[in-house]
């Protein structure tokens, strides 16, 4: 049965050019469909498209006085350079503003409706009075409450990167009238995810061999509970003026971007279907047929929660074909990219650099598992992997072999092969008598394209072990050895045209040119296995060989690498030196605490915590009593000895740490149910303060910490 491969990655915001993590993302995915198009029986439609919706976009095309239409269509039309740049060759590029996806959203959307599973509620929003509107946290703008630089959004800061509600700023205003927003009860639409339907269905969806990676089902399993009791509504709507699809049967409201944007999958695919008279819903019902996301581990929740379950209710025939591979994110020497660190990676640069590529693509494809890890871009490990691998073993085959059958035998290669030759092919091609190309087959397929590139190399190896011990230039010396010249040159020759194969789903345009030089019209993975490794090539007459790629120079690198930010005034030479090696224990700093087992860790229940409420205890002095969110349909109330370090309206609204398996304590202000964390100095001297711990942006109440 012909496997028909529907593949996506997720779909950029149409808010900005892309950045070198989409890049990552879609050669991974770009890797995998290139390798499924080789094989035999396999229809593959890799798609994706530009997520539009959503209020980022909308202001943004407001700065600069054109449509958000037109906003995106600028966007749109700066993608194809990236994708032609880097060999990554989508079928399809669309949009989520299309009316494909107006049609197949609301569709989706009058289904669940039907299924009971949207409810309405009365929640606060911020609002502008003077506009008549509602206002997203990025229509708010104030001081941000860490820093105090001015004109920050409501979300965050971009001055100190500090995530906060919009109700924190500091001296808040609407952007579009200035005006101080107040609160205003407003009924927004929920998709009811809190329904026990959906966690009965989810459950089975999640523990359905072969959809997730293993990582995946835990972490979502963790989110169901043990009974969905931490399923919490979705909301899926937003307020006029909105750029989005309208709700049906809702004036005035519009679908959150995130309801709309995985449909855009759909969209694209029943585009991509009506240009090239393919019927849509027959690929949809097809048993055949399999969907496949690539997408990082970032926006896991939509695309393993709310999409499955939306797909799900409303009976959407490929709900039973969906599977999700989640990948890490891309950090330089591993630390998050930032581009006053000067570690910030631009693709254009990249191309502007003129650098390869196929570096990159394989450098990505050696570091990459199937697993959810980061994968670290470091300078100096690419610059030795690039040579070492690519050219000093793969490319080094072929400019050490192909010249001498162009000048000694006008291009032709050997019509047969020597015991000896076919053994050390035989040799290179196989492992422990199986043939590699099934289990390189095998790893492309799982996404273990890090395994793939290393058997590939093993087979690199052995042939240049070969032409080592065969000398094809001492044999060229002597007339009389012309005959196991050609032997020894063919035979390499064949097991270059292998590898190249092998290597085709992570180097294509190498392999379309090395196709053409050895007159090889049609690069096949049938050809990989058998007898059809020489039927091929036996007695060919190959091009001329123009070498295929150059090393990667270090200085390159170095320029690839965003500039940090001049420091505001120039340091003196001292205090710019490296930081000298040997640590020095910094006053006040404790000795470690003796040795513990990872069991003994384990015990303790980290969580991120929201402190939704924060007040004095009163006839206490140290005490402020802290009520916690973490995100278990119910509240904590827990007493704290902070109240010397911060005002209770500082700590509203902030994400923290707390022990939530701490047996629960009765004092005299009432029980204390868990404890929150804080950073002290041993030597109250040196440092009396206390550090309540904050975790970085992204992070949610109820995840466990580990
Ligand atoms: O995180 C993002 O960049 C989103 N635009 C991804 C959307 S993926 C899919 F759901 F559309
Ligand atoms: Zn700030």
């Amino acid at each position: 049965m012909t496997r028909k491969l529907f593949v996506t990655t997720a779909l950029p915001y149409a808010n900005a050019a892309f950045h070198i993590g989409h890049m990552m993302e879609y050669i991974q995915a770009d890797i995998w469909v290139r390798f499924q198009r080789m094989q035999a029986q396999r229809e593959v439609h890799f798609v994706c498209a530009d997520d539009t919706h959503g209020t980022p976009i909308m202001i943004a095309a407001e700065k600069e006085g054109i449509t958000p239409q037109e906003f995106v269509a600028k966007i749109a039309a700066g993608r194809q350079q990236y994708l032609d740049g880097f060999h990554i060759a989508f079928d399809n590029w669309y949009s989520t503003d299309s009316p494909e996806n107006v049609e197949l959203s609301q569709d989706i959307y009058r289904k669940l409706r039907d299924a009971g599973l949207i409810v309405t509620k009365t929640v606060d929003r911020f609002f502008d009075p003077v506009k008549g509107m509602f206002l997203a946290d990025r229509n708010i703008k104030g001081e941000c409450p860490k820093c105090g630089a001015k004109d920050q959004y409501g979300d965050n800061c971009e001055v100190c990167g500090a995530a906060y509600q919009p109700t924190e700023l500091v001296n808040p205003f609407s952007v579009f009238t200035g005006s101080t927003p107040i609160m205003k009860p407003s009924e927004q639409y929920f998709f009811a995810l809190s329904d026990p339907r959906c966690y009965g269905f989810l459950k089975e969806w999640l523990n359905t061999p072969g959809r997730l990676q293993s990582e995946m089902v835990n972490k979502v399993s963790e989110w169901l509970g043990d009974a969905g009791e931490k399923l919490a509504d979705w909301d899926i709507s937003r307020d006029a003026p909105y750029f989005g699809i309208p709700i049906p049967d809702a004036p005035g409201k519009f679908f959150y971007v995130w309801l709309d944007a995985p449909v855009g999958y759909l969209a694209s695919l029943k585009n991509y279907c009506s240009k090239n008279g393919m019927d849509f819903e027959a690929l949809l019902n097809d048993p055949a047929t399999e969907q496949v996301h690539f997408i990082g581990k970032d926006i896991v929740s939509f695309h393993l929660l709310f999409w499955p379950a939306m797909l799900n209710f409303a009976q959407h025939p490929i709900i039973d074909k969906l599977k999700v591979n989640v990948h890490g994110h891309l950090t330089v020497n591993n630390e998050k990219m930032s581009k006053s660190r000067g570690t910030g990676i631009s693709p254009l640069r990249y191309l502007d650099l003129k650098m390869n590529p196929e570096w990159l693509r394989y450098y990505i494809a050696f570091k990459l598992n199937s697993k959810v890890e980061d994968l670290d871009f470091n300078g100096d490990d690419f610059v030795a992997r690039v040579n070492s691998d690519l050219i000093g073993k793969y490319v080094n085959i072929a400019s050490r072999c192909a010249g001498f059958i162009a000048k000694k035998f006008d291009g032709k290669l050997a019509s047969a092969l020597s015991p000896e030759a076919r053994q050390w092919i035989s040799r290179a091609l196989t492992n422990d008598g199986a043939e590699r190309q099934a289990s390189i087959a095998n790893h492309f397929e799982n996404r273990e394209f890090g395994k793939a590139l290393r058997e590939i190399m093993e087979i690199a190896d052995i042939t240049n072990q070969y032409v080592d011990e065969n000398k094809p230039w001492i044999l060229a010396k002597d007339e009389g050895k012309s005959a196991e010249l050609h032997d020894v040159c063919t035979a390499a020759l064949i097991l270059f045209r292998q590898l190249t194969i092998l290597l085709s789903p992570v180097l294509p345009q190498v392999a379309a040119r090395v196709s053409e030089f050895l007159n090889d019209d049609k690069i096949s993975w049938l050809d990989t296995t058998g007898d059809a490794v020489y039927r091929t090539m036996l007695g060919r007459t190959i091009g001329a060989y123009s070498h295929l790629m150059t090393r990667v120079d270090a200085k390159m690198v170095e320029d690839l690498f965003d500039k940090p930010a001049a420091p505001a005034s120039a340091a003196p030479p001292a205090a710019a030196a490296a930081p000298a090696l040997e640590a020095v224990r910094n006053p006040g700093v404790e000795a470690p605490a003796p040795e513990i087992k990872i069991d003994d860790f384990t015990k303790v229940d980290l969580r991120i915590a929201k402190i939704v409420n924060c007040e004095h205890v009163e006839g206490s002095d140290k005490l402020l009593r802290l009520t916690l969110d973490v995100g278990e349909g119910r509240l904590r109330n827990v007493f704290s000895g902070i109240k010397g370090a911060y005002k209770p309206e500082e700590l509203v609204g902030k994400l923290t740490v707390m022990v939530a398996n701490l047996a629960p304590r009765k004092m005299k202000f009432g029980v204390s149910e868990g404890m929150v964390l804080c950073a002290s100095s041993e030597d109250e001297k040196t440092n009396p303060g206390l550090y309540l711990l904050e975790p970085w942006p992204g992070a949610q109440p109820g995840m466990r910490i580990s």
